[in-house]
């Protein structure tokens, strides 16, 4: 691994590529943050908006993001600084690495339950205390003090472990293997949810809109955030991976495919989830904690739950890893630069500060439970507030303007494959006013901000 940065690591095909992309798209942001945050805003309305938001905003930036990685080949901080030098679009990048070591520390903690569930698995499940149900399990665990850091320093543990290897070795292999497995489980789930007694009532929760929860101005900033956050948008992570792509490669269908396949994920994943909810009476906007609680009890009545038990919670580590890899990776990219640290240094220096930083998240649930930081949360979800609700929109917004304003038109259309093209024309005017414009109205529509600080 060089630390040359004329000698960039590569990826070794368009299909790792894509894979790659794709595993930090799919994660704990799909079947964890997607199901308890759809739970909590009501299900179809918010979903309904949520597509929406993937479509004329997401897949917009996406590409923006893998266009100025691929055409500056270099780290989130640089790509702003070689395309544009002394402007200050680079705002935009330190948002980003800012934004990696947030959203890593709390994910890190959640990933860790994941991976706790996982080694429970393999010894006969999780076991519910006397007269008490998996939610008094997850309770348990939850909010000890200690034990839970175990899992999180475990699960950082990992994390660092691939970065460390490298782009090709480390990241593209992981995920060519683990992604389609854990596709492939999630639509079995599914298809078992639909035969469960709820399966009518998740239907019509997800997908029969009940038009009043439109009128709440909180729903568009959740899913907007929900958006980026689940197609890892807004501080560089793809346009770090878009970095180590050669310029052979055409974005357009990376972009949209990745963008499908993360969308179609979070769907299955809602069918998966809330048929559970509802056959066995878990309220659906019980916050994080929904499939910890919710998928123990399908396992528990499933023949055989305990080898699908082991491999959900397997798959889904997994896919929290490959998404912790491209959180981690944005930091390390930066800093190798920016210090000449070898990857090896970075990326086990930026994964031990980041593992100190999720501390507090975890201990938030327990010894910490009385702190509260914004506007009444709780640390993990003020952290979570502080990064999906306000950096990556932020940062997306400051993507969008760049190339749409601060790149001749002709450059970007074709960077990005697009050509002088119609698709090409509508991708520029979208960067240019929709989206920013998009953007700024949710935040502000949602009176919102204000209202949800206070
Ligand atoms: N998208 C991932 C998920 O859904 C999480 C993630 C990885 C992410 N990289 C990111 C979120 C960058 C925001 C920004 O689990």
């Amino acid at each position: 691994m060089s630390t040359q940065p004329t000698a960039r690591e590569q990826w070794n095909s368009r299909l790792g590529f894509m894979l790659a992309a794709l595993g930090s798209a799919v994660g704990l942001g799909n079947i964890w943050r997607f199901s308890y945050v759809a739970g909590e805003s009501g299900g179809a309305a918010f979903l309904l908006i949520y597509l929406l938001c993937i479509a004329a905003i997401g897949i917009p930036i996406l590409m923006a993001e893998f266009t100025i990685g691929r055409r500056a080949q270099q780290d989130v901080v640089g790509s702003f600084q070689s395309i544009a030098p002394g402007k200050p679009w680079v705002i935009g990048g330190f948002l980003g690495v800012a934004s990696a070591f947030i959203i890593l520390s709390f994910y890190g903690v959640v990933a860790g339950w994941s991976l706790y569930y996982f080694t429970q698995y393999l010894t006969g499940g999780p076991q519910p205390p006397a007269g008490g149900d998996y939610g008094d399990f997850f309770g348990q665990f939850h909010t000890a003090t200690w034990f839970p850091l175990l899992w999180q320093f475990l699960f950082m543990f990992m994390v660092v472990a691939i970065v460390f290897v490298g782009v090709k070795k480390g990241i593209e292999k992981s995920n060519k293997i683990l992604m389609p497995l854990l596709a492939i489980l999630v639509l079995i789930l599914a298809g078992y949810g639909m035969t469960l007694g709820g399966a009518g009532e998740a239907l019509s929760f997800l997908f029969a809109p009940d038009w009043s929860a439109l009128a709440d101005p909180g729903i568009y900033l959740a899913a907007l955030s929900q958006a980026f956050f689940s197609l890892s948008l807004g501080m560089g992570a793809l346009i770090t991976y878009g970095s180590y792509l050669s310029k052979k490669e055409k974005l357009p269908g990376a972009a949209v495919g990745v963008a499908s396949m993360d969308s179609l994920f979070a769907i299955v994943a809602g069918l998966m989830i809330f048929p559970a909810v509802f056959t066995f009476g878990i309220a659906p906007d019980s916050g994080p904690g929904l499939v910890f609680v919710t998928l123990p009890q399908v396992f528990s009545d499933l023949n055989m739950g305990l080898i699908y038990g082991l491999l959900f919670f397997f798959l889904l580590t997994a896919a929290a890893v490959s998404s912790g890899v491209s959180l981690l990776e944005v930091a390390v990219a930066y800093f190798m630069r920016q210090m000449n640290w070898t990857r090896q240094k970075a990326s086990v220096i930026i994964g031990t500060i980041i593992f100190f930083i999720g501390i507090p998240s975890s201990l938030g649930f327990g010894a910490w439970s009385g702190v509260t930081l914004i506007g009444g949360r709780d640390i993990q979800d003020s952290m979570d507030f502080l990064a999906s609700y306000i950096f990556l929109p932020i940062g997306g917004l400051i993507i969008a303007l760049f190339i749409g304003w601060g790149w001749k038109k002709s450059d970007a259309l074709e960077a990005s494959n697009f050509g002088d093209s119609l698709i090409g024309n509508i991708w520029i005017w979208i960067l240019r006013i929709f989206a920013p414009a998009a953007i700024i109205l949710v935040f502000l529509g949602s009176t919102g901000l204000l209202d949800l600080l206070f």
